[in-house]
């Protein structure tokens, strides 16, 4: 929408001079059977104006899920797009065929019904598609919701949690518009604010202590979030729950993908306006939402400039300060829930990841994107995790602008960022957060328990959407290494010979000669992977001979990964 700001900007006119709109609350869905229909609309983002967007139960974004840990819930999502999308409930704990990602298609007209067990912590986590190279189009157009997870260690403190009233969702977004007022995807000129799809918003909030939860739900904008005349907030959780005690704080940066709940005083200032803005002016270089992405004025990057949010301070949301409500939430707790970091030396595995745009330097924003030198292919898996593994993971930034990192399935506790600990808004369970330009990294731990499955991926990726879309994205399984040991019969989908062996090769051949060994992986009796290799693409075959010699005598497992299937069967090396 360039053209049309700047000449609204010539003509000495801003959309903020715009008539304010009261901001939308999306409704509640509180219930343990939900029903999501994944709908095409029109919403009016602009008086007059009518544009094409996609909702869920509705034109645009979705109702927030209010869900209670320990309970089942059971989701029937209908596609009524007219193409195929997923839906994915990102930041939550649950297996990888309830995930919701790019493998788990929803095809047009039809209805997943995912089953689950809320097994994370009060927080909040969002849902959103998760379509391969159709994320941002799908987020873009309107798919997003928020997820509010409450649990019986938040329900004792005393916290605001009248949803809409002192607890207010907040899922900001900029958006691209063309001349004629339509969504425009995979661009960099998101130059319209909104939150809750509200163009201009304004809401009234108590002279209390009011909650707010934030979601950037962007494709790529970065937010330096905090009030007008610098009024300190106290952040309460981050993405993946509770802090162990709020924190006061006077900006809070949030990436794409990232959450977190604040706490703001308004007491005594009934009467009073206020506005949530985001400071980019205070960005540096390499963030999108600077003055220059990239690392310096040296480095335009295509389709970024200009736009009237680059490097400059603007309005959010206006809140009006109104009367106190019957049973008002008038102080900031002192003291949260405890949290138990994990501790590097309980880590069974390091493994780094580095992520580097295809080219470099203006086209930097513009794709393909790599992490570890390949772009996302979907039949490849490039982790395989055992089961219960503690791992630290360094990601490594060789590009000029920051990178959101996401990992599904898990929360992380961040160690370090470029070698030093994370800023205090960054300590708590995440499942997204900025990695440094220009070389920078990020250490991360986590432990990935509970779910294993051979079959079904979990995404790592950037969290802008158009990363994402452009490949910046990759695969892993959380693998049982002990789980099939007796039913390999059931796997049997190849032979291997000799075996036992005291060769120095064996060799691996499948029974369906039109499939073909990706990579395979050998497990020890005690389950731990010792080998797992993916297989180079000039030697993919239905054969492959593999070297035995490097391990010792004992029984093994041996697993096949084929583009489709994942076969096991027992060696012994004698
Ligand atoms: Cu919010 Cu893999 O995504
Ligand atoms: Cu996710
Ligand atoms: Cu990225």
């Amino acid at each position: 929408m360039k053209h049309l700001i700047y000449i609204l900007l010539l003509l000495g006119i801003t959309l903020n001079t715009n008539a304010q709109n009261q901001l939308a609350i999306p409704p509640t869905i509180d219930n343990t059977n939900i029903n999501l229909t994944l709908q095409n609309g029109t919403h009016s983002f602009f008086v007059g104006q009518t544009t094409a967007t996609m909702g869920v139960n509705g034109n645009i974004l979705g109702p927030t899920l209010i869900l209670h840990k320990n309970t089942n819930v059971n989701i029937n999502v209908t596609n009524n797009l007219g193409q195929p999308t997923t839906i994915h409930w990102h930041g939550m704990h649950i297996s990888a065929s309830n995930d919701g990602g790019p493998h788990t298609v929803i095809q047009p007209g039809t209805t997943w019904n995912p089953q689950f067990t809320v097994m994370n912590n009060a927080s909040t986590m969002w849902y959103h598609p998760h379509l391969d190279e159709f994320t941002d189009e799908h987020v873009s157009k309107g798919i997003a919701g928020l997820i509010i997870i409450k649990d019986a260690t938040e329900a004792l403190l005393n916290l605001p949690r009248t949803y809409g009233v002192d607890d207010i969702p907040l899922v900001v977004q900029t958006k691209d518009f063309d001349a004629n007022y339509q969504i425009v995807n995979h661009s960099n000129s998101d130059d319209i604010v909104m939150v809750n799809a509200t163009v201009n918003p304004q809401t009234d909030v108590p002279a209390q202590v009011v909650r707010l939860r934030l979601l950037n739900g962007s494709s790529q904008r970065v937010f330096n979030f905090g009030f007008s005349g610098n009024k300190t907030f106290y952040q309460i959780a981050t993405d993946g729950g509770l802090k162990e005690a709020p924190l006061a704080l006077t900006r809070l940066q949030l990436s794409p993908g990232e959450r977190s709940e604040i706490l703001i005083d308004l007491s005594g200032m009934q009467g009073q306006t206020l506005q949530l803005m985001s400071y980019a002016s205070e960005f540096p270089n390499g963030i999108y939402g600077a003055t220059n992405p990239g690392m310096g004025s040296f480095m335009q990057l295509t389709g970024y400039n200009p736009n009237p949010l680059n490097g400059t301070n603007y309005n959010i949301l206006q809140l009006n300060v109104v009367a106190q409500t019957i049973n008002p939430v008038t102080t900031i707790p002192n003291y949260l829930v405890t949290l138990t970091p994990l501790l590097e030396s309980n880590s069974n595995q390091a493994r780094t990841l580095t992520l580097r745009p295809v080219s470099g330097g203006q086209q930097q924003l513009n794709g393909d994107f790599t992490i570890n030198g390949v772009s996302l292919d979907m039949n490849t898996i490039n982790i395989t995790i055992p089961l219960n593994n503690t791992e630290i993971w360094t990601i490594t930034n060789n590009s000029a602008i920051s990178h959101p990192f996401h990992i599904h399935d898990i929360q992380y506790y961040i160690l370090d960022i470029n070698g030093n600990p994370p800023p205090a808004y960054a300590q708590g369970l995440k499942d997204t957060f900025l990695v440094p330009s220009g070389g920078g990294s990020m250490r991360i731990i986590t432990k990935f328990e509970d779910f294993a499955d051979d079959t079904i991926p979990y995404m790592y990726h950037c969290h802008m959407l158009t990363h994402e879309d452009g490949g910046m994205m990759g695969q892993f399984v959380v693998v049982d290494p002990t789980a099939n040991i007796d039913d390999i019969t059931l796997q049997n989908g190849f032979q291997l010979f000799p075996n036992p062996s005291k060769n120095i090769y064996m060799t691996a051949s499948l029974n369906n000669k039109n499939e073909k060994i990706t990579a395979y992986a050998v497990i020890n009796a005690l389950g731990q992977i010792v080998n797992y290799h993916k297989i180079h693409k000039n030697e993919i075959s239905n054969m492959y001979s593999f070297p035995v010699f490097e391990y010792g005598a004992g029984i093994y497992h041996l697993k096949i990964f084929t583009e489709k299937n994942i076969y096991t069967k027992k060696f012994m090396v004698k």
